[in-house]
């Protein structure tokens, strides 16, 4: 684990917010991907241009529900978490995959071991100035042309998250300008291929536009 000076605990503060709220998360967004088809196209493209078989990591992976679904698209995948809660529920939910625990700031693979990189709404607790370091982390272990795709929320205020589910917990959700993401991805070695916003789905209780970007390893 690497909590910084410059950003004391923001490691710790993600974990104990998502071991808090870890059932009610799953139970709540458990399925939620039958109604979001502009999501899964995107995903089944991602899977499509990674090519059937290749080794993903689905990084942040939650419950895993985003995992499962690049297994059914053919993908070879595993989900990583910081929150042993969370790696707990994919574990019991999706019995036929892999999840580990672990920080993906810091991943236990060697340079280039993967096709494809999934980071889906998981950098957005990484405080901006550790931003440089987590997309180089994704470059180093993708091999040259490897895939990324990138999912957040789009916009410069953080949203603060208090209390979920009446859970004595407290965070915030870091929302990015998807040009400056863009940028970012060029200095850590990534060639963009395509930058999607969405605007937001109130039936999905989002309040801000949602970006998705895909990059590939130079
Ligand atoms: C908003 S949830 C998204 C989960 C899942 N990708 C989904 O879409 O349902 C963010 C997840 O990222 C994980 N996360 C945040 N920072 C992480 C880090 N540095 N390493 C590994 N996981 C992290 C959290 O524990 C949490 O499960």
């Amino acid at each position: 684990m690497t909590d910084s000076p410059g950003a004391p605990g923001f490691l710790t503060a993600t974990r104990t917010f998502y071991d808090a709220i870890a059932e009610d998360y799953a139970a709540t967004f458990r399925d939620s991907y039958a109604g979001r088809p502009l999501d899964r196209a995107l995903l089944r493209a991602y899977a499509e241009l990674v090519g059937p078989g290749r080794p993903v990591a689905d990084l942040g992976c939650g419950p895993g529900e985003v995992t499962a679904l690049l297994a059914a698209l053919g993908l070879d995948v595993y989900g990583l978490d910081l929150s042993p809660a969370m790696v707990e529920i994919a574990r019991r939910e999706h019995p036929g995959l892999r999840f580990e625990q672990g920080s993906m700031l810091e991943l236990p693979l060697p340079d280039g071991a993967l096709a494809g990189v999934v980071s889906w709404y998981s950098s957005i607790h990484t405080p901006a100035d550790r931003l440089p370091e987590l997309l180089r982390e994704y470059r180093r272990v993708l091999a040259p042309g490897g895939h990324l795709l990138l999912a957040f929320q789009a916009g410069d205020r953080p949203r603060r998250h208090e209390q979920p589910w009446g859970h004595p917990v407290t965070l915030d959700f870091l929302r990015r300008d998807p040009a400056h993401m863009a940028a970012l991805l060029g200095d850590a070695g990534f060639a963009l291929v395509s930058r999607t916003v969405r605007e937001p789905d109130e039936s999905l209780g989002e309040a801000v536009a949602q970006a998705f970007l895909f990059a590939r390893a130079r």
